[in-house]
């Protein structure tokens, strides 16, 4: 049967899905799939009712595609998708509720408050600097930044409070980022970031020639076991499945904090799930079949 694979949209992260899913729609093709792109954006739900397709490849990231909206509609239309279902896409989009329920799991996450009004500051700045400070519900880092010293931290709440309603303030790690690439019930080999910026920021990510990627990671043989296994363990506790990446930091004592769950995680030519698959030996057009297969 016919593919929609679900691109754009109108998140902030509207230009990485259209390049996920670019990328994605190419490769289905590649392999005889019979798929067509849609952009809820431009009417692309009307169309994929209007002329039956069979399955959806959801490829947007951000609020109103990664967060259970979609998904939602999906379900009440039966037709099955790729990825995790409403809840954990809906809890996986939300960074703060992400930790609560890590907490709750007993899972390693860093401290942080929520910051909704200036008074909420105050708390923010007992945990200590450096500080991130990110939007709740973004992705790709967007409106995202590492405060040194009070004076900084104001605006930077304010600047981030003009993507989300809900900001985040969360205690810097030191050390190593690293993320894990989840396919299926199984953890793909673990990827390690470098990057000069003074986080792996939009640029890191998208744009700098400068982002080191280590895969292997470079970790010793147990460590990097226990963590892929904190991986699984995260992503299934917030209810995600199918597919997708957590990101975690790595302290100098070798103690994980996890950041953040990605349940429709990038897939252009700099991503990392395609990068920690091809390292286990799955090249794109695999993975990318192997992820369609999720939706049955
Ligand atoms: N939010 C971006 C797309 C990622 O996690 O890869
Ligand atoms: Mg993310």
């Amino acid at each position: 049967g016919k593919v929609a694979v679900l691109l754009g949209g109108r998140a902030a992260e509207r230009e990485v899905s259209l390049k996920s899913g670019t990328a994605v729609l190419e490769a289905l093709l590649r392999c005889g799939v019979s798929a067509q792109p849609l952009d809820p954006a431009e009417h692309g739900l009307e169309t994929l009712i209007s002329e039956g397709f069979d399955r959806a490849f959801i490829v947007l990231h951000g609020r109103g595609g990664e967060d259970g909206q979609i998904q939602g509609a999906l379900e009440t239309m039966g037709i099955p998708y790729t990825g995790s279902g409403v809840m954990g896409s809906a809890i996986g989009m939300d960074k703060f509720r992400t930790k609560l329920v890590w907490t709750g799991a007993g899972l390693p996450t860093a401290d942080s408050v929520v910051l909704k009004v200036p008074e909420d500051l105050a708390a923010a700045e007992a945990l200590g600097f450096p500080l991130m400070i990110k939007p709740v519900h973004e992705g790709s880092s967007i409106g995202m930044a590492r405060v040194e010293t009070a004076d900084g931290l104001e605006q930077a709440w304010r600047a981030a409070a003009e993507f989300d309603a809900l900001v985040l303030a969360e205690r810097w790690i030191q050390g190593a980022e690293l993320t894990c690439a989840v396919l299926g019930r199984e953890a793909l080999p673990m990827i390690r970031l470098e990057t000069p910026n003074s986080f792996y920021d939009y640029d890191a990510k998208y744009q700098a020639a400068t982002t080191r990627y280590h895969c292997p990671s470079g970790l010793d043989e147990s460590l990097e076991q226990k963590l892929r296994q904190l991986a699984v363990d995260a992503f299934e506790v917030v209810g995600a499945s199918g597919w997708g990446r957590v990101d975690m930091m790595l302290d100098a004592s070798d103690r994980p904090y996890l950041l953040e769950v990605n349940t429709v995680p990038g897939m252009t030519d700099h991503s990392l799930v395609p990068m920690a698959a091809r390292a286990a030996g799955i090249d794109f057009d695999a993975l990318v079949m192997r992820i369609l297969e999720t939706s049955l």
